[in-house]
């Protein structure tokens, strides 16, 4: 039988309001982690059908204050924290000639910024057990430029990549894991926004022949996060149907 090891683990999801952050939520709770969830849309959060006992924090993570206040919050009520599973993310689809300056700031704060933020505060206080995981989420787009993304959330998502290695790199001799996973195109809210047209393209792009459903890929954020993959560190995973292939 395999084994998770991520009962009683205190687990905290951003973006946890829906889409693959919820699924993956749903998923720690099943197996009886502790869990702290994430996310700047308060009432998404509280209606997000999961785990009564979880704790919900309402912040931004584009920025300093957001991070620390989520990272304090759940210490001061778990004591500790075992993983980070790092959901939240934004997609615009500018063409290049449209990307503004305010566009390019708000997609690398919250997609790239907010991931070092929290890989840097969860390996501080990882650090003091020698021991964490911590689960980034890139994209695709990081791979082939995006069918529809903007040239912001492309650029983010490979920072995501290179983040990755970096901390892997650190934190590994100090027992912290840390993995990136790049979904291909899944039927979230995120997805929601794109025509018919673009949501076919995607489809037929994908040798799978369609989209993922959330849950593929928090099964796999999971997994990584778990005992299951106590040797895979500092890797980029592409979870699309077979969109991309390295
Ligand atoms: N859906 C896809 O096809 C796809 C493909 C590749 C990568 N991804 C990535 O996977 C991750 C999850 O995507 P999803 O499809 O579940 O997205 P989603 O839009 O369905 O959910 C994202 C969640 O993040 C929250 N969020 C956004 N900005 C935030 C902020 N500043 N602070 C805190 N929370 C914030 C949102 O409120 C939302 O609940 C994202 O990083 C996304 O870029 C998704």
């Amino acid at each position: 039988m395999l084994e998770t090891g991520l009962a009683g683990r205190v687990c905290l999801v951003t973006g946890a309001a829906k889409g693959i952050g919820l699924a993956t939520a749903r998923l720690l709770a099943a197996e009886g982690a502790r869990l702290a969830l994430v996310d700047s849309d308060g009432e998404g959060l509280a209606a997000a059908d999961v785990a009564d006992d979880a704790l919900r924090i309402t912040a931004d993570l584009s920025s300093r204050p957001g991070v620390e206040d989520a990272l304090a919050q759940t210490v001061a009520r778990f004591g500790q924290l075992d993983v980070l599973i790092h959901c939240a993310g934004i997609y615009r689809v500018s063409k290049l000639p449209d990307v503004t300056d305010a566009e390019w700031d708000a997609v690398m704060d919250v997609n790239l910024r907010s991931s070092f933020l929290l890989a840097q505060g969860a390996v501080e206080l990882m650090r003091e057990h020698g021991d964490g995981r911590i689960v980034l989420f890139g994209s695709f787009a990081a791979r082939t430029g995006g069918l529809r993304a903007s040239a912001p959330y492309a650029a983010s998502k490979a920072g995501v990549e290179g983040l990755t290695r970096h901390v892997a790199a650190y934190a590994g001799p100090l027992g912290i894991r840390i993995n990136c996973l790049h979904p291909g195109f899944t039927e979230t809210p995120m997805t929601e926004i794109l025509s018919a047209e673009a949501r076919a393209e995607a489809h037929s792009r994908t040798p799978l022949r369609r989209g993922a459903p959330p849950e593929e890929q928090a099964t796999v954020a999971v997994v990584l996060a778990s005992d299951l993959a106590s040797f895979v560190h500092g890797a980029t995973l592409d979870v699309n149907g077979g969109m991309y292939m390295a």
